[in-house]
């Protein structure tokens, strides 16, 4: 049964990168958290998507030019709804521990160093339960040569082929839009690469939710794991 990872959560229900995000995502029938990484001035890792505060907090400025003791005191919930007003900004130690045995995640290095990330997960014993991506060439060059046997993704749009996921960029994850996947024969060329298969769909459209759970492929990266759940109960 394709696997459901929840992009930042439940976002569409709870402030995105949130433990409340994180749990009703689970609630949902989630069997990956998806969260972004980035660290504090002081070097402390942090879940936030954005490289600013400003958008999901009730801070302002980078978060890479704030101190940690800063960072733990603000509001990561009110913007979204009164209701989630205390909501902190997860350090990703915490947000790890959280999730340890009740979910997989899905690590996506924004900016931070990988070293800190490989380190923790290996403390917290999460190496098969987690797996990485990053937008950042470097990044993910550095994650590669500190952490070889960690799983990692890589974009078809990114890779340009399959057989160049593995041989290039190391990784045994392909993600593709759902157009991507709907091209004949793709599933198959990326079966036939050795890749694990993870479609991306940041919609509401229940048609498709029942496309992507038909066609079998091994994750889905999405926004409503309420509506994927119950898409691939049907199949
Ligand atoms: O797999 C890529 C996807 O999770 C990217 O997420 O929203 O940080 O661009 P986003
Ligand atoms: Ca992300």
């Amino acid at each position: 049964m394709t696997r459901i990872v929840s992009h930042r959560g439940a976002n569409t229900f709870a402030p995105e990168n949130t433990f409340a995000a994180a749990d009703l995502a689970l609630g949902q029938g989630a069997d990956y958290i998806e969260l972004d990484v980035r660290e504090s001035a002081d070097g402390v890792l942090y879940v936030l998507h954005d490289e600013t505060l400003d958008r999901t907090t009730n801070g302002a400025g980078p978060i890479g030019h704030m101190l940690s003791d800063e960072i733990d005191m603000l509001d990561a919930g009110s913007w979204f709804d009164a209701s989630f007003s205390g909501a902190v900004v997860p350090r990703l130690d915490a947000y790890l521990e959280h999730l340890r045995g009740r979910a997989g995640v899905y690590l996506e290095l924004k900016y931070c160093d990988p070293a800190k990330v490989v380190a923790l997960i290996r403390d917290l014993g999460m190496v098969r339960d987690t797996f990485y991506f990053s937008f950042c060439e470097e990044m993910r060059r550095d994650l590669q040569v500190i952490a070889p046997e960690f799983r990692k993704m890589m974009t078809l749009d990114m890779a340009k082929s399959p057989s160049l996921v593995g041989a290039v960029h190391h990784a045994s994850i392909i993600e593709v839009t759902v157009e991507q996947m709907r091209r004949p024969g793709i599933v198959a060329t990326c079966r036939k690469a050795g890749l694990e298969i993870m479609v991306y769909y940041g919609g509401s459209d229940i048609a498709i939710h029942r496309e992507v759970a038909a066609a079998g492929v091994d994750y889905i990266n999405l926004d409503r794991p309420d509506l994927f759940d119950a898409a691939r109960r049907d199949q």
